[in-house]
């Protein structure tokens, strides 16, 4: 009997692992059977725009957490796949900061290519793993949405690849139950149109909050306000921008924050971040962590510490996204067939605690690029997957911070270089802030093009 192994998700972190076998396949190389579940009607996770909130049409939680609007928040040179340039699959340069849908039309033509979908059950939510000790092998159950029927099949080996940005972490602020306006959590905001001309109030100091904030200023918002748990962001914020500490209370439209001011707002958007969950996974075999560059309990970020036929791809916080999934993905694969063999588990265990060790000291994020950007490099030392600068991709996110800093409005109109092909992008044909059209066809009709 051959090999088989399931995946779990077909978002950019499981479409690697499929790929990853794929390319070890035509290469002449004898491969595992692998089935990977999808509870979504298509392939690309997040980047598979939703308009539903709460629950879907079979009454499954909404994996969706991107919104209307989305662009890119890193440089495309970044994440770009080293088997897959983007000029390859547009056929010309295009600009850095693409749209939602055109990283999405991106990751499929990748997969598309490589004739993967076959591999995918669609509308197949993984609904439990369990581990045999006498077998050897896993029993997945899953149900079988447009049927609405469960069955459970025998694997050797499991990759989760299910995504962490799913599932929101929701605080409470005394007053919020009686706050009267709208209340939403990041994972529910879609369309900031909605927005114009209300005064908005984010909780939280990261990625979303940033984001969200700009593209409600940018579709009209009135005024944003941020309520930072540990520190400000500290950019440039447009003129109706402040930032504050964190919210105390609520008392109808009046904000109460920890340093005494007040703020009258009509909206919230709690920007707190997501939980990794995995509700099909028991206990033994469950990855416990919140979102930080190296969490405990996987050899090489990848490969399960109790179980070694295990797999977790993309569970890191990211800088790198696409290229480190495929990184992951390409380790994953030589684990399971044998080409790569794993140490002694206390050389796992030392190998683990010296990354953590590392992770903690780091002091800011120039320090977390050059981190996984050593993991990274790491990894790809152990597989034939292609080249990857990732020297030049680090160099890239510093000035992506830099950018940033020099203004959280108008880094998204810079162009940077390919590492692949050395080519620099063409700028974009309309500054960021007034490019309000972010279909794929209006992104693309660069002016080179057109000239
Ligand atoms: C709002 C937002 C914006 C982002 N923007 C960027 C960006 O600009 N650039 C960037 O590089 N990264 C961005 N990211 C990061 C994002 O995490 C990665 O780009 C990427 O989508 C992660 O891929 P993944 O496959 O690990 O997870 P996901 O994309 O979340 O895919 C996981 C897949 O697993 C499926 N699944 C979940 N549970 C089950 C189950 N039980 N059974 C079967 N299938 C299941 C889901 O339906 C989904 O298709 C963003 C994230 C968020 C939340
Ligand atoms: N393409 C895009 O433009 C885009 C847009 C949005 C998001 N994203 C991506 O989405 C991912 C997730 O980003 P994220 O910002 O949602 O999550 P995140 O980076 O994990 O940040 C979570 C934020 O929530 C705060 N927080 C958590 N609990 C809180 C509490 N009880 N009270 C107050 N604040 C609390 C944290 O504050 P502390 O700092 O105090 O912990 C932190 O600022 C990232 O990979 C990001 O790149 C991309």
């Amino acid at each position: 009997m051959p090999k088989r192994v399931a995946v779990i998700g077909a978002g950019p972190s499981g479409l690697a692992v499929l790929r990853a076998f794929e390319s070890a396949r035509r290469a002449g190389a004898e491969v595992p059977e692998v089935v990977c579940f999808e509870k979504q009607s298509n392939w690309g996770g997040l980047w598979n725009y939703t308009w539903r909130t709460g629950l879907d049409e079979f009454g499954e939680p909404v994996h969706g957490s991107m919104y209307r609007y989305l662009w890119s928040n890193g440089p495309k040179e970044c994440l770009e796949f080293a088997d897959y340039s983007f000029e390859e699959h547009f056929g010309r340069p295009i600009p850095s900061y693409p749209p939602r849908a055109v990283l999405h039309h991106y990751i499929a033509g990748r997969v598309e290519k490589s004739g993967v979908r076959s591999y995918i059950r669609f509308l197949t939510p993984v609904r439990s793993v369990v581990w045999s000790e006498e077998r050897q092998t896993f029993s997945v159950t899953v149900k079988d949405l447009a049927k609405d029927l469960h069955y459970t099949e025998e694997f050797d080996d499991v990759v989760v690849a299910n995504g962490h940005f799913s599932v929101p972490n929701v605080p409470y602020f005394p007053g919020i139950e009686s706050f009267l306006g709208r209340v939403m959590h990041a994972h529910d905001f879609r369309a900031a149109d909605e927005f114009a001309g209300k005064n908005m109030l984010m909780i939280g100091s990261s990625y979303s909050a940033e984001d969200i904030a700009t593209q409600c200023h940018k579709y009209g918002a009135a005024s944003v306000t941020f309520s930072y748990r540990t520190k400000p962001m500290g950019f440039e914020w447009p003129e109706s921008f402040e930032e504050k500490p964190l919210l105390e209370r609520l008392v109808g439209k009046t904000a109460h924050f920890i340093d005494g001011t007040t703020k009258q707002v009509d909206a919230i958007v709690l920007c707190t971040g997501y939980q990794h969950a995995f509700p099909f996974l028991p206990d033994d075999l469950r990855l416990k962590t919140n979102n930080r560059l190296y969490p405990l309990g996987l050899y090489k970020g990848v490969v399960w510490e109790g179980n070694p036929h295990l797999f977790y791809i993309g569970m890191q916080d990211q800088y790198y996204t696409f290229n480190m999934f495929d990184a992951q993905a390409w380790y994953a694969r030589d684990v399971i067939l044998g080409r790569i063999a794993l140490p002694p588990a206390a050389e796992r265990e030392a190998d683990i605690k010296a990354w953590r060790a590392r992770e903690e000291a780091l002091q800011n994020p120039f320090e977390g690029i050059d981190f996984q950007t050593d993991y990274v490099r790491d990894l790809l030392a152990a597989t034939d997957y292609p080249f990857l600068d990732v020297d030049k991709v680090a160099e890239l996110f510093k000035e992506w911070e830099h950018h940033k800093v020099e203004g959280i409005l108008t880094y998204r109109n810079r162009a940077y270089p390919s590492v692949l092909t050395g080519n620099l992008a063409p700028v974009h044909h309309t500054p960021w802030m007034d490019a309000l059209d972010d279909s794929l066809e209006t992104f693309l009709a660069i002016k080179e093009a057109a000239e």
